[in-house]
């Protein structure tokens, strides 16, 4: 049995690096099925789920057996032709982290809890507040996920709009303005706030779905003749499903000419400000209020790891004013308690992950990596052009690709279902304006022109049977 002694600690662990390791170099060599899709109580029965919790006694020959098991039920993250969501594919510096804090367990929002851990996550937020200009005037946290920083966003907006509204509820006719093709996260953000996702107004947008600015200025008038008051814009950088990025520029001069909190919900796309080629696609980034920035998708880290960042930080300090008196009392402190003013109460070191990884490769590192993420993707998106039968209409501005092949024949969803059933290759799929579309999520340098030749032989194959 792994006991709980730093020995069997020691021994245990090794086999699992071990483990691990083989693990990788099969994953990056491509030698079997990216995933292998069974029911879920076929799963349950072959890693004994059930036995081992009521019987417990794993030593590490069941470790061993249990491990393999669990390995080849997973998600090949690192394979070549793992092409699916925008999930980032861990550096290995990234699980150094994981294992680490999964030891030491330092949860750091309050100070004395794990001094380095705060540290690091400090310094990382002002890498990110240097990084989008806002080291003086700005603040910011980590958060576990995109999708909470996103709720945490808007409570900030509800606040800057109408601060009796922590105390006494939302009272007035709040509205957000959102591209049609926001993440699914702003509208829960939206909910659970309590303005009801019937306040989300959506912004015009053009046959890719991207904002018209135009369009902006007269949709803020109206809603304001009809007495609403607007509590966010939000742009999206870039969307979730066709990797394109409003403009962000134009939208923020918008929202300052008319006094509206700007939103830019960037979990993926704040990475290309690392790329000196691509970070022009941000560019008027330092209008935003508020923007995420997930260290998990772009930046190589393992999940959760996300940046909410604050133009001000008068928002930061003020938006969330509620007291637990255990935890947050005046003390002598040395370091600085992220707990007042978070919504997580316990939190991991999510952000010694990203610091690691940085720490392996650099800044100009991660820079390389995006950019080459983002130059592939285009070099793909012509080869898929090239071949008879494929349509890959929609432009391609960052890692994200979609593409159709013979349309009029063929059910985009149902040869996806075929592709990723063979095990052989992982894709994503997306609608855009009602066209349902593949989708590819280029995550690793690994994926190469000849993985999307093989993938559309694949597909063509499939189609043909
Ligand atoms: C634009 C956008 N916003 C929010 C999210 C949610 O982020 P997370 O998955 O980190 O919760 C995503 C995730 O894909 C996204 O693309």
């Amino acid at each position: 049995m792994i006991k709980n002694d730093s020995e069997s600690y020691y021994s245990a662990a090794i086999k699992v690096a071990e483990m691990l390791a083989a693990y990788l170099a099969e994953s990056q060599s491509g030698a079997m099925p990216v995933v292998k899709l069974k029911s879920i109580g076929a799963i349950r029965d072959e890693l004994k789920i059930r036995e081992l919790i009521s019987e417990g006694g794993m030593d590490e020959w069941r470790l061993t057996e249990f491990l393999q098991k669990y390995l080849d039920n997973s998600m090949h993250m690192h394979h070549p032709n793992y092409i699916g969501h925008q999930v980032a594919v861990p550096h290995p510096a990234a699980a150094l982290a994981d294992m680490i804090h999964g030891l030491i367990c330092n949860p750091m929002s309050i100070y004395e809890m794990g001094p380095s851990a705060a540290a690091i996550e400090k310094e990382m937020v002002n890498w990110m507040l240097e990084k989008v200009g806002w080291l003086e005037s700005g603040a910011g946290l980590f958060t576990h996920g995109g999708s909470l920083a996103n709720i945490h966003a808007m409570l900030a907006a509800r606040a800057d709009l109408d601060p009796e509204s922590w105390t006494k509820g939302v009272q007035q006719d709040m509205v957000v303005l959102a591209p049609e093709n926001t993440h699914y996260s702003i509208a829960r953000a939206i909910g659970i706030i309590g303005l009801g996702q019937n306040a989300i107004i959506p912004i015009p947008t053009d046959q890719n779905e991207v904002v018209i600015t135009e369009k902006l200025p007269r949709l803020i008038a109206k809603i304001r003749d009809d007495n609403k008051a607007i509590m966010a814009v939000i742009a999206n950088a870039c969307a979730t499903s066709t990797g394109i990025y409003d403009p962000v520029d134009e939208m923020g001069d918008i929202c300052h000419a008319y006094d509206c909190w700007f939103h830019v919900d960037s979990p993926h796309g704040a990475s290309a400000i690392l790329s000196t080629k691509y970070q022009h696609l941000l560019k008027g980034l330092e209008k935003a209020d508020s923007l995420v920035w997930d260290a998990h998708k772009m930046m190589q880290t393992s999940s959760l790891s996300t940046g909410l960042l604050f133009r001000n930080k008068k928002h930061f300090y003020q938006t969330l004013a509620q007291k637990a008196s255990y935890l947050i009392h005046d003390k002598e402190n040395p370091g600085f308690d992220v707990l007042p003013y978070q919504i997580e109460c316990t939190k991991s070191a999510i952000a010694t992950k990203l610091f690691f990884v940085l720490a392996a490769i650099g800044e100009n590192g991660m820079g390389e990596f995006i950019t080459s993420l983002y130059d592939n993707s285009r070099h793909f998106a012509r080869l898929i052009n090239d071949r008879p039968g494929f349509i890959c209409e929609i432009p391609v501005q960052s890692n994200i690709i979609l593409f159709r092949y013979k349309p009029e024949k063929f059910d985009q969803l149902q040869l996806r279902e075929k592709l990723i059933q063979s095990g052989a290759f992982y894709i994503t799929s997306t609608e855009v304006k009602g066209i349902r579309y593949l989708r590819l999520v280029v995550m690793q340098t690994n994926t190469t022109a000849e993985t999307i030749e093989l993938l559309l032989d694949k597909i063509t194959a499939i189609a043909g049977e």
